[in-house]
């Protein structure tokens, strides 16, 4: 597949990343520190390194389930039409959720979830996203817990992907493409 040529920049070290999942890891373990078992709800796909870092930081007694979402296809502007792809394997209802999300950008992709797992009344639903775009926001919503507020620049690595690459970077990246003036 050709590309238009891009080089990308760290902007959010893998270090970083690491600290701030285990801050936050205190948190949620506080806020569910009474629950049974939690029900960790990753995004397919963008969320598949975030959840898998930030489970190995919970203790608490936790389930793991996933969600595929699509609003993006391999394009850099949101269809605006998310897309539920494959549904949970397991019932929430009663039950406590954290719905785990790479980055908040619009919003339409975790409004939809958040609208489409209330229905199915869990006992507690909460969100945590890595990152988040709030200059990018179309619909009001914000995660319980956020990693990091980041300015509108096209991100990829930790599990995000630029036309489905760069998704195995080990720190957050932004994406520059060399063809077009700088400001
Ligand atoms: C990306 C990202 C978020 C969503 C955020 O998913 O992983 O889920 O977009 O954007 P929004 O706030 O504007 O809705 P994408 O549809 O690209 O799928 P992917 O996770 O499989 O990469």
């Amino acid at each position: 597949m050709s590309q238009r040529p891009y080089v990308i920049d760290e902007m959010i070290s893998a270090k970083s990343i690491a600290a701030r999942i285990e801050a936050l890891s205190h948190e949620i373990a506080a806020e569910f520190k009474d629950t049974e078992q939690l029900l960790v709800v990753g995004l397919l796909r963008g969320s598949f390194v975030f959840i898998a870092d930030l489970v190995r930081e919970l203790d608490l007694p936790v389930e793991v389930d996933f969600l595929e979402v699509s609003s993006y296809g391999d394009g850099m502007e949101s269809s605006r039409e998310v897309r539920i792809l494959k549904d949970l394997r397991g019932q929430i209802e009663g039950r406590d959720v954290l719905v785990v999300e790479d980055i908040v950008d619009t919003g339409f992709t975790l409004s939809r979830v958040v609208s489409f797992l209330s229905a199915r009344d869990p006992a507690r639903l909460r969100t945590i996203a890595l990152l988040d775009k709030p200059s990018r926001r179309e619909v009001d919503v914000t995660a319980d817990w956020t990693g990091f507020v980041i300015p509108d620049e096209f991100v990829v690595g930790y599990g995000i992907d630029y036309a489905q690459r760069n998704r195995n970077l080990p720190f957050i990246g932004k994406v520059r493409f060399p063809d077009e003036p700088q400001p």
